[in-house]
């Protein structure tokens, strides 16, 4: 699933770059190779943030 129309960025990739070590929107942009645009996906990007960091606690 496509998370980040602008930059078409998918799920699986925020997850993985989040997995990473990504820990805010701009560093998951940059390990996508991206940059923030519309700025709609952010929510998205943060909620995802905030699970795996309390899934690896
Ligand atoms: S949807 Fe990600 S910047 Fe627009």
């Amino acid at each position: 699933m496509i998370i980040c129309v602008c930059n078409s960025i998918s799920d699986k990739a925020i997850n993985t770059a989040v997995t990473s070590g990504a820990n805010t929107p701009s560093l998951v942009y940059k390990s996508c190779g991206a940059k923030p645009q519309c700025g709609s996906c952010t929510e998205y990007i943060k909620q995802e943030i905030n699970q795996v960091q309390t899934t690896d606690k």
